[in-house]
């Protein structure tokens, strides 16, 4: 344990996901356990550069682990962005007595804490938090699992109404730089198509698809990501109806409603590894990593890493939903 560490702080910060309460109970109970103090920092960096810290002992995280969202909240801060919000957070820091931090979140996240250690030279290692799974460097994100069973559930039922009507329904799912939650949420749910922000995908080649499919099956399901670049569901929807009236057509967005519910146990299980994960780092004078799982081991990587490019989509599972959904 490096000499220094008497205090450390918490927060969440970008967009929340289930299992992030988990992460935030066993960040403070690893460190109660190991006689080291913890500060929760309100709503990320934005909370810390209002100052908005209190201190939070084992008791105050009980009954949390099964809640979705966070109970430290979290914001996406424009202040941060600015050296000036940076050094101002850098300061509070300092006078609080916190020697290190951990952060939980996503690449935006990792990108602020690798400013704050080189401009200020604060000690941070990350946890992944987010429904995304967009994160090189871990097998999953908190958040991720329970976001797309949510989904999942929801796009079964579309299925029995979609069927029983013989329509075709868009689907769109969250995912603005990533087609990680579409693709898996296609794959589970047996759908006819998944539009990514990953891959260049026509309008035209999609309709090729969903016409030479029609003469076969009577519903189709196509997912589509929230980044893809072709627009969202409405846009996807509006373009195919330009190109063919074949088609009986629906639109569901199901928004935020994949954030937020009650967490898988993956996503519990995975929030409690990485909180314990992130204080031993820093307990071993470890910093500027993010703590991840891969291949059912814990590891640290650093964030230049995590941020420089994203988690790609597996050829072999958009390959797989080709096959499966002929
Ligand atoms: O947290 C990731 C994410 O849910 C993305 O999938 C989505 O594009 C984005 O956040 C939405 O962010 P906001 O809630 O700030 O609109």
């Amino acid at each position: 344990m490096i000499p220094t560490l008497r205090r450390i702080g918490v927060f969440t910060s970008g967009g929340d996901g289930p299992g992030m309460n988990a992460a935030i109970r066993a960040v403070v109970r690893t460190a109660v356990y190991n006689g080291i103090e913890v500060v929760g920092i309100l709503s990320g960096y934005e909370g810390l550069i209002r100052n908005e810290m209190r201190p939070f002992g084992a008791r105050d995280v009980s009954n949390i682990l099964q809640h979705g969202g966070t109970i430290l909240r979290t914001a996406r801060s424009e202040g941060f962005r600015r050296p000036e919000g940076r050094t101002v957070a850098a300061a509070n820091l300092r006078a609080a007595g916190i020697d290190a931090l951990v952060a939980i979140g996503g690449d935006g996240t990792f990108a602020g804490a690798l400013l704050l250690e080189k401009e200020h030279d604060v000690a941070v290692i990350g946890v992944p938090g987010t429904i995304d799974n967009d994160l090189r460097g871990t097998d999953l994100t908190i958040g991720f699992d329970t976001a797309v069973n949510t989904a999942v559930g929801a796009i079964d039922r579309i299925r029995d109404t979609a069927s029983s009507h013989d329509r075709l329904f868009f689907v769109e799912v969250m995912g603005r730089n990533s087609g990680l939650i579409a693709l898996h949420c296609a794959l589970a749910t047996g759908a006819e198509y998944v539009m990514v922000p990953e891959r260049p995908q026509s309008v035209e080649e999609l309709a090729t698809v969903l016409l030479a499919g029609a003469a076969r099956r009577s519903s189709s399901i196509v997912i589509v990501a929230e980044g893809d670049e072709e627009g969202g569901a409405f846009a996807v929807a509006k373009k195919l109806k330009e190109h063919t009236d074949r088609f009986d057509i629906r639109v569901s967005v199901l928004g935020h409603m994949q954030r937020g519910g009650s967490p898988t146990v993956t996503d519990r299980i995975l929030g409690a590894r990485l909180g314990i994960a992130a204080v031993q780092a820093l307990m071993e004078g470890r910093r500027g990593s993010m703590a991840g799982i891969q291949n059912d081991t814990v590891s640290l990587t650093r964030f230049e890493e995590v941020i420089a490019a994203r988690k790609e989509l597996r050829p072999e599972l958009l390959h797989a939903l080709a096959v499966l959904s002929i």
